[in-house]
C-alpha cells in the first residue's frame, strides 16, 4: 500500500509479450512496460512457442524491475501480484508465472492467478473509469474470438466460441496468403480501406440458427481459391479488394452474433477487447448497429487492445477485492476455460 492505495503487480507473458505492470485501485496505470517479440517472430511468419519461452525468460526480469522504478514502489509496497496463468502457450506462462510466485514467495505477497481473456475485458475498466458491469463482451484475438456476458468483476460466462481458427488468426493467415506480411491484422485494416468491399464476395459462416459460435477457417480457403482461380484465368488480383471483402465477410458475422446476443440478453453496453479490437472497420460497424439499437459501446485505446499486464492487473484486483487468492501450486494451464 501506498498513499493509502492498494498496489498490484502484474506479469502476463502467455504469447509474444513479456509485460509487467503496476497498476493502483485496479484502474489506475502507474506503469506498463511491453517488450514485444513480434521482431523476433516475423521472420517465421507467427510466433515460434521455443523461442518466445526463452526470451521472456531473458527479458521477464528487467521488464519487471522497469515497472517498479516507473511506478516509483519497490516490491514491498505492493499488495499483491497478479499473474497471466492461462490459456496460452505452456512454455510462456510457464515464465511469467514462475517469476510471480518468486516476488510473491520472496516479498510475503498474496499471489492472484487471472485468465487472460478476463484481463483482456478488464482493459477497458482501466480505459473507461465510469465502466460497470454488467454488459456484453466481444474478446477478439490472435488466439480467441468469444461472445462473453459479464454479469460482475469476477464473473463471466462464454456465450460463444470459434470451433476453429480465431478471427485475428484468420487475418494473419490471409494476409500471408495475399503477400502483406505478419502481424496481419493491422496490414489488412489499412490496406482494405483502399479496396472495394464488394468487388469480391465471400462466404459468411453463421453457423446454426442462434448459435453464437463461429468458424473462420473456410475463409482462407475461399481467399487462396479465388487467388488461384483468378490466376488460372490470367486476371489480376486486386489485393485491396480481397482484403476488404475478407474483412467484410468476417466482420458481417461477427457484429451481427454480438449486437443480437446483447440484444437478446437485454444488455445496454457493448465492450470490445483483444487485439483486433483495434481494427477500424470492427469499430465502426459496431458503432453503427449499436446506435442502431441503443447501444453504448467501449473499446480500450490500442496499447491495452493488445497483450499488456496493465489488464491482468486490473483483474487481479477484483479477485482480490473478492478475497479470492491462489498459492504457489498454482500451474500454467495452456487451455484455461473462462
Ligand atoms: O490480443 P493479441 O495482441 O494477442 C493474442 O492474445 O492473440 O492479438 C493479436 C492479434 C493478431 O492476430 C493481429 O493480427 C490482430 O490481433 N490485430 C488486428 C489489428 N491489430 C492487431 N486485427 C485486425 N485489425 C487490426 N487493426
Ligand atoms: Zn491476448
Amino acid at each position: 500500500m501506498k498513499d493509502g492505495k492498494i498496489l498490484t503487480l502484474a506479469i502476463e507473458s502467455s504469447c509474444d509479450e513479456t509485460a509487467a505492470a503496476v497498476i493502483a485501485e485496479g484502474r489506475e496505470v502507474l506503469s506498463n512496460i511491453i517488450s514485444s517479440q513480434i521482431e523476433i517472430h516475423k521472420q517465421y511468419g507467427g510466433v515460434v512457442p521455443e523461442i518466445a519461452s526463452r526470451h521472456h525468460l531473458n527479458n521477464v526480469n528487467t521488464v519487471v524491475d522497469q515497472a517498479l522504478e516507473e511506478a516509483g514502489v519497490t516490491i514491498d509496497d505492493v499488495d499483491m501480484i497478479g499473474v497471466t496463468y492461462g490459456p496460452g502457450l505452456v512454455g510462456a506462462l510457464l515464465i511469467g508465472l514462475a517469476t510471480a510466485k518468486a516476488y510473491a514467495l520472496a516479498a510475503d505477497k498474496p499471489l492472484i492467478g487471472v485468465h487472460h481473456i478476463h484481463g483482456h475485458i478488464c482493459a477497458n475498466y482501466i480505459q473507461h473509469k465510469e465502466l460497470e458491469p454488467p454488459f456484453m463482451a466481444l474478446v477478439i484475438s490472435g488466439g480467441h474470438t468469444n461472445i462473453v456476458e459479464v454479469e460482475d468483476y469476477n464473473t463471466c460466462r462464454v456465450l460463444g466460441g470459434t470451433r476453429d481458427d480465431a478471427a485475428g488468426e484468420a487475418y494473419d493467415k490471409v494476409a500471408r496468403v495475399l503477400g502483406l506480411g505478419y502481424p496481419g491484422g493491422p496490414l489488412i485494416d489499412k490496406i482494405a480501406r483502399e479496396g472495394d468491399p464488394e468487388a469480391v464476395e465471400f462466404k459468411r459462416v453463421f453457423l446454426e440458427k442462434g448459435s453464437l459460435d463461429f468458424s473462420f477457417s473456410g475463409i482462407k480457403t475461399g481467399v487462396l481459391n479465388y487467388i488461384n482461380s483468378e490466376k488460372q484465368a490470367g486476371r489480376e488480383v486486386s489485393v485491396p479488394d480481397v482484403a476488404a471483402g475478407f474483412q467484410a465477410a468476417v466482420l458481417d458475422v461477427i457484429v451481427a452474433k454480438t449486437v443480437g446476443a446483447a440484444v437478446d440478453m437485454g444488455k445496454d453496453k457493448i465492450v470490445l477487447a483483444g487485439g483486433v479490437a483495434a481494427n477500424s472497420m470492427l469499430r465502426e460497424m459496431l458503432e453503427k448497429e449499436c446506435a442502431k439499437h441503443g447501444l453504448k459501446l467501449y473499446y480500450p485505446a490500442p496499447v491495452l487492445c493488445t497483450d499488456n499486464a496493465a489488464m491482468i492487473g486490473c483483474a487481479a484486483y477484483y479477485k482480490y477485492m473478492a478475497g479470492e487468492r491462489d498459492d504457489l501450486t498454482l500451474d500454467a494451464i495452456p487451455n484455461l476455460k473462462l
